[in-house]
Formats: structure tokens, C-alpha cells, sequence
């Protein structure tokens, strides 16, 4: 978002920002710790969550930026929201906004519908609406993610900086090594510097050179030298791939988007596309010292001689696609005292194995020409239409999905309501299972995903998770029949 589109975005928000708002923000001074979402953390008491999410342009202090962003009660993350299977929500979003928004509660297995997960609804500027669920009682615990969905607006306000984590605590929370480790939820967020052009980059997906966790940069996070850290990972960007790292250090993986692994996934690197999660562990050195967390460099677009764009216009890749150039420190992680060290847990959760279904479908993503649109983003040849039906499922069926990308950008493939697990890559059986509901197709690549449509009717989406090819058209809606 640039500045011009921030001072219009003032016009009808900033005047009415509330004072209460800001003195839980970033008014109140700068935070020295890494663990800023928890400072504005909302819990659920006695299974209801409640909890006023005013949207509105608000100033945030991060070094580097314009000095204003796009908030949730004055805060960047918006406040962290942690709840128990079977809670009841009961959120009241006020839109502060000059332009319409809703919310969406990516990753959760909610219906679709009424004043739960429906991205249909628009909440005009100045105007309130309630959002009321309930978490079914077997949710899988994990990290979720909120976030602005109305079709039109939701790449400018999520790379404005709109989003929150959403956690949920079960199971996976209770095996005693990972009880006993340090939680820290980190939330990934890239945001345009000041003097930054943010038009550049809409087709390949805008990305900011400032890279914040929490809310800050580079901040500090203090562990006990031999203990276990960990870590739980969400990308609130808006197209920014996250391949990230501890220097000296080994993750390991627990959980995916929708939960829990088998057993830990030992990893040197982990990459995170936009709205996607990761739990990790981390055994902090016996020796102790200050290590770097770094964000390595990634290429989203094809491997060089892929052809280029071959569409003969101006792209806009400039130094948008983090291809070129070094690691980015995002943190630093420090330790502080000594404890005996800690053991990693062998054994996780059981992870359901779906049967082998009958049907298949293929969902080929792609850009092209739209009538009417110019160049568009593109599922199965079709541009995004609200009052068309794409897919129809029923109620209770599994189904394998085969996302074939016969483009030159990676596309993070991304559905709504059920989780989804990868089957194969290029034909390569994937090697454990895991839920997911964000699934990285490269380009060129076809990944075999499964997926149950369980307990909610009603019609839905899936998408491209980089949000400005989500506004281009790389959208489908789907429509669970009972
Ligand atoms: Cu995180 Cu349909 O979005
Ligand atoms: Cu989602
Ligand atoms: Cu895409």
C-alpha cells in the first residue's frame, strides 16, 4: 500500500481512531522482548472468547516504515486470540475502514456460513458486524490465523498490515516435552518502507523490505542455554515466501498448518508460504550464545530459463520476489542462564489416514488473458466469479485434488474449511502425513492433495494464497452439498 493509498485510507479511519485502542498499542513505547502478540493476548474464560476488533489506519512504530499501517486495535499483529475446542466466539468487527472488509478465520474447521467462516459477507465502512461460532469439541489444537477476505480489498489491507494468530490448545500441548518447552508465536510480516513504491510487484505479489516479527524488528528472544524452545511460526504476508533458519541449530518440525505430526521432522530450513504455519522445536546449544534467526533468500518465480513471463509487459519484479541477495536476520535469539538439557519428544499425535477415494479432480493454475480483465490469474482457464459455482462436493465424500501449475510462479493453493493432505509431488509420494491447508505448488509442478469435506455444508473458496493473485482472479468457489 503507498502512501496515497494509506492518506485515502485515513480519511475515513484515522479521525475516529479510539484513544483506548491506541494505548494498548504501539503508542504505549516501544517492546524490547519478542513476545509482543502475548502482551495483547485475548483468552477465552469459561468457553466464550469475546473480543471488539476495530480495523482502522493507525501509526505503529517500526523503524523503516511509513509510521502508519493498516491495525487491529491499534496493534500490528492484530491481538493474539487463544481459545479451547468447544469454545463459543462471539467477535464484533468494527470497520473503521474507508472501504468495505469482513473477517476470515483461515485454517479452522467451522461452517462456512452465517456469522462463522462466511467470506460472502462485506461490512461497509462504518459499519458493525458480529461474528458468532462455536469451536467444534474435537478441533485440533494449533496455530490459526485471522484475517481480512472481502474479495477486492483483502491483498491491499493484509499487505497493509490487517491479521492476527489464532491459537488453539489441545492435545499436542499436553505431551509433556512439548509442555515444557518455551512458546513463543511468531508472527511474520513484510511491510513496505517508507520511500517504497508498493505498486510494483502486483502481478508477481507485492512484498515490503521491512521485515517484522511481532510487530518489530530484529527484536531479542532469551531462552535458557540446553533448553527447548519453541517455536510457532504463522506468514501474515501478503506474497513473501519465509525460508527460514537457526544459525547453529537444528528444527524440528511438530506441527503443520491443521496440527500435529507423528513424530518430530528434523529440518535445517523451513519454508513458510503466506498463510501458512509451522510449530518447531528447538534444542538451545548447552554452550549457549546469540544466534541468528535468518530469512534466506527465495525465488518465487520459475528457474531461470523457464521462458520468463513471455506476456511482453512489465512484471514488475524488480527486487519484489526475495530471489536475489543475502539472509536477513528477522531475530536474534540469545540464551540466558542454563538448564539441564531437554529431550525432544519421540512420539506426537496419530495422524488419520484417509482412504484411496474414487474421484479425482484437477485444478490447473495459470495466468492468461480474461475478457474484460486483461491479464488474469487464472483456475482451470476461469477467472474468479462470485455467482459462479466451480466445484461441487458432497457432504461427507473424500476426494483427491490434483493442483497442477503449468505457469512460471510458485502458487500457495489454499482451502477453506477442511484441511487437506499432500499425497505426492511430481508422482513422489510425500514422505509423512500432515495436515495442511495452504499446499505450495511450484511452478510446473502437480501435487496430489486429499481431503475429506466433513460435518459443514455450504459454499466456500479455495485460492491462491498470494493475496494479489487471489484480487487477479486465481479464486474458486466451491459449494459443499448435504
Ligand atoms: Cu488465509 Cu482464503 O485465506
Ligand atoms: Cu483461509
Ligand atoms: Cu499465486
Amino acid at each position: 500500500m503507498n502512501r496515497r493509498s494509506f492518506l485515502a485510507l485515513a480519511a475515513g479511519g484515522a479521525a475516529a481512531a479510539s484513544a483506548a485502542a491506541l494505548r494498548h498499542g504501539w503508542a504505549a513505547g516501544p517492546r524490547g522482548s519478542i513476545n509482543a502478540a502475548a502482551t495483547s493476548l485475548v483468552r477465552s474464560q469459561a468457553g466464550l472468547l469475546e473480543v471488539d476488533l476495530v480495523a482502522q489506519e493507525t501509526p505503529i512504530r517500526i523503524p523503516g516504515t511509513s509510521g502508519r499501517a493498516l491495525t487491529y486495535n491499534g496493534l500490528l499483529p492484530g491481538p493474539m486470540l487463544e481459545l479451547q475446542p468447544g469454545d463459543a466466539v462471539q467477535i464484533q468487527l468494527d470497520n473503521r475502514l474507508n472501504q468495505p472488509t469482513n473477517l476470515h478465520y483461515h485454517g479452522l474447521h467451522i461452517p462456512p456460513s452465517g456469522t462463522a467462516d462466511n467470506v460472502f459477507l462485506r461490512v461497509a465502512p462504518g459499519q458493525r458486524q458480529s461474528y458468532k461460532f462455536a469451536l467444534p469439541d474435537n478441533h485440533p489444537a494449533g496455530l490459526f490465523y485471522y484475517h481480512p477476505h472481502h474479495h477486492g480489498t483483502v491483498a491491499d489491507q493484509v499487505f497493509g498490515g490487517l491479521g492476527g494468530a489464532l491459537l488453539v490448545r489441545g492435545d499436542l500441548d499436553r505431551i509433556p516435552e512439548v509442555q515444557a518447552a518455551q512458546e513463543e508465536v511468531l508472527v511474520l510480516k513484510d511491510l513496505p518502507a517508507a520511500n517504497e513504491r508498493s505498486g510494483s510487484g502486483v502481478m508477481l505479489g507485492r512484498e515490503g523490505s521491512i521485515l517484522s516479527v511481532n510487530g518489530q524488528v530484529n527484536p531479542e528472544l532469551k531462552v535458557a542455554a540446553g533448553g527447548l524452545l519453541r517455536l510457532r511460526l504463522l506468514n501474515a504476508s501478503n506474497a513473501r515466501f519465509w525460508r527460514l533458519a537457526l544459525e547453529g541449530h537444528t528444527m524440528h518440525l511438530i506441527a503443520t498448518d491443521g496440527g500435529s505430526l507423528e513424530q518430530p521432522l528434523p529440518l535445517q530450513e523451513l519454508l513458510l508460504v503466506p498463510g501458512e504455519r509451522a510449530d518447531v522445536l528447538v534444542q538451545m546449544a548447552s554452550e549457549g550464545g546469540r544466534f541468528r534467526l535468518k530469512n534466506l533468500p527465495y525465488r518465487r518465480l520459475g528457474r531461470p530459463g523457464m521462458g520468463g513471463m513471455g506476456m511482453g509487459m512489465g512484471m514488475g519484479m524488480g527486487r519484489a520476489g526475495s530471489g536475489q541477495g543475502q539472509a536477513d536476520v528477522i531475530a536474534t535469539v540469545s540464551t540466558n542462564g542454563a538448564v539441564a538439557p531437554q529431550p525432544l519428544p519421540q512420539r506426537l499425535l496419530a495422524v488419520e489416514e484417509l482412504p484411496s477415494p474414487p474421484r479425482t479432480r484437477r485444478f490447473v493454475m495459470n495466468h492468461g488473458m480474461a475478457p474484460g480483465m486483461g491479464v488474469a490469474f487464472l483456475i482451470n482457464g476461469q477467472s474468479y466469479n462470485h455467482a459462479r459455482i466451480d466445484t461441487r462436493v458432497q457432504l461427507g465424500d473424500t476426494e483427491d485434488w490434483e493442483l497442477v501449475n503449468t505457469g512460471v510462479m510458485d502458487h500457495p493453493f489454499h482451502l477453506h474449511v477442511n484441511p487437506m493432505q499432500v499425497i505426492s509431488r511430481n508422482g513422489r509420494p510425500e514422505p509423512y502425513r500432515a495436515w495442511r491447508d495452504v499446499v505450495l505448488v511450484r511452478a510446473g509442478e502437480t501435487v496430489r492433495v486429499r481431503i475429506r469435506f466433513s460435518d459443514f455444508a455450504g459454499k466456500s473458496v479455495y485460492h491462491c494464497h498470494i493475496l494479489d493473485h487471489e484480487e487477479l482472479g486465481m479464486m474458486g468457489n466451491i459449494l459443499i452439498e448435504a
